[in-house]
């Protein structure tokens, strides 16, 4: 049975991707760092599809974070036939007045864990000749995002990052997919300290730009890894954002994402 790893399993996108993996034919390592969440869907795949699941609770923005997930799933005779880079979060507000050991968390979880998962398991997948990446990166990859700059950087990296090495592995049996998706309903506008409404409602963004359901998005991932595509993203307003951003200039497109962060 091949094995996938998904880091944020523990809700929003990372438990959708569980259930269709497991769907699919997959055995699960399920990472995040609340153990209880883990475990409510290492319930659920294992009640619906009775795979085996393994939940390692992890906190990605420790520096050791990679080596440590490795060694573990090592000891436990594991081998990772697929990796799905998929925790991370935002951080709303003007840089400056950011925390910075907010900020810094933000960069390992988002950037750090991505390079050094991918490094820690990719080589085995190529000695295999077999082997999937699901990278999740944003809309917010394609411009600079004020009020929100580490996060659409962070994301910008993960693209420009999973391009490069899914060419790097070309003809090699694994592929690299970076997944693009654009405001999506997760527990990521509230764990990101979007600003809401005034009526307390849903904040700038996710007023300006319906929500997609997690559910959607998650299929619309693992069909483009399944396929070996190396870049997709879900919904026509999210193509159509992607597709302006590239026509636009930067100054543009940095203006219009200031305006959509609100
Ligand atoms: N929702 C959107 O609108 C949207 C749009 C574009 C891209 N994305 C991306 O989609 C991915 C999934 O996010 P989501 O929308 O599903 O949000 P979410 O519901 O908040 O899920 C985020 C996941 O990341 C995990 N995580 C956060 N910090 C972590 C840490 N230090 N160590 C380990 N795990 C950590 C969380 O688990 P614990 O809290 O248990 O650690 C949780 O499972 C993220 O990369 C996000 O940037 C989301």
């Amino acid at each position: 049975m091949p094995t996938v790893l998904i880091t944020g399993a523990s809700s929003g996108l990372g438990a959708q991707f569980a259930l269709i993996y497991a769907r699919e034919g997959f055995d699960l390592v399920l990472v995040a760092r609340n153990k209880k969440r883990l475990n409510t869907v290492q319930t659920h795949v294992e009640q619906m599809f009775h795979r085996k699941v393994w939940v390692i609770p992890q906190d990605l923005s420790q520096d050791d974070a990679a080596s440590t997930l490795h060694r573990r799933t090592q000891e436990l005779g594991i081998h990772v036939d697929a990796l799905v880079n998929n925790a991370g979060f935002g951080d709303y507000g003007n840089f400056w007045e950011g925390n910075p050991s907010r900020q810094s968390a933000l960069l390992h979880v988002n950037v750090g864990a991505v390079v050094s998962l991918t490094r820690e398991y990719l080589p085995a997948m190529i000695r295999h000749h077999r082997g999937m990446i699901l990278n999740i990166a944003s809309v917010a990859a394609a411009s600079a995002g004020p009020h929100m700059a580490l996060y659409y950087a962070s994301k910008a990296f993960v693209q420009s990052f999973s391009e490069a090495v899914a060419e790097e592995v070309r003809g090699t049996g694994v592929t690299v997919t970076a997944l693009l998706p654009g405001p999506t309903s997760t527990g990521f506008e509230s764990a990101s300290h979007m600003r809401h409404s005034a009526s307390g409602g849903h904040s700038s963004m996710f007023t300006k730009l319906h929500p997609a359901s997690a559910r959607d998005v998650a299929e619309a991932g693992y069909r483009a890894a399944r396929h070996g595509r190396v870049l997709a993203s879900y919904g026509a307003a999210t193509r159509a954002m992607i597709f302006a951003s590239r026509l636009v200039p930067r100054s543009v497109s940095r203006r219009f994402a200031g305006w959509i962060n609100g």
